[in-house]
């Protein structure tokens, strides 16, 4: 599924523009500034598929990612949460991620990625409800794991393991990735296999 070329298929700023419905979706959600586009650039080994950047607030839209014969497509999401942007555009991201999120029929699994220095915080409990209540299954990604010693890596994932055993919606196994050492892609690109073909 990675090995082939993915591409860049298109981007939405509004929620009436979404592409129609065609393969299973995954999105891949979060805190600004928490890796997302990082990680789907580790995935796919395509450093310049999704943008980047230092400054928080850098994908603005919901973008969609494909490849020749994947039965899978990949959605980069907006971050929420980002407190310096204007309201306006807050409120714009946060109206356009809540309802792709909560009304997509072929979303299969949201990864939600949690920074490893910072755990969850409220807006990820927001998240974590919304996607409880829609009934659309989500998998914690614990994200930049290169940050954080390891011993407090651990107790992380037992906390989050922890907040994670009373929510009906959310998947059981939590992943630890660095994008930067290239650690836990595996893990991602195989739980998306299963996914994809199971
Ligand atoms: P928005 O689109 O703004 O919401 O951000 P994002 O979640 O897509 O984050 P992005 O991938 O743009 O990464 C944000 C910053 O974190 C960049 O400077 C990345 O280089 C850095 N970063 C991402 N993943 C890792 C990681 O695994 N380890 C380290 N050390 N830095 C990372
Ligand atoms: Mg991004």
């Amino acid at each position: 599924l990675f090995a082939r070329p993915w591409r860049f298929l298109t981007s939405v700023a509004d929620i009436r523009q979404l592409p129609d419905i065609g393969s299973l979706e995954i999105a891949f959600a979060g805190r600004s500034n928490v890796g997302k586009s990082s990680l789907i650039n580790a995935l796919t080994g395509q450093k310049a598929l999704a943008r980047t950047s230092n400054t928080p607030g850098r994908t603005q839209m919901l973008n969609f990612f494909g490849a020749e014969g994947a039965a899978v497509t990949i959605v980069d999401m907006p971050g929420y949460g980002y407190a310096e942007a204007p309201k306006g555009m807050v409120d714009a991201w946060t109206d356009l991620i809540f309802a792709y999120l909560r009304g997509r029929p072929t979303l299969r699994r949201v990864f939600l990625l949690i920074d490893s220095r910072h755990g969850l915080k409220s807006n990820d409990l927001e998240a974590m409800q919304l996607l409880d209540k829609a009934a659309v299954v989500y998998q914690v990604v614990l994200t930049k794991a290169d940050k954080i010693k390891p011993g407090q890596l651990d107790r992380l994932v037992v906390d989050t393991a922890k907040a994670l055993a009373k929510r009906p919606a959310a998947h059981p196994e939590i992943l630890v990735t660095s994008s930067e050492k290239n650690t836990g892609i595996d893990s991602l690109r195989a739980a998306i296999a299963v996914l994809v073909n199971g």
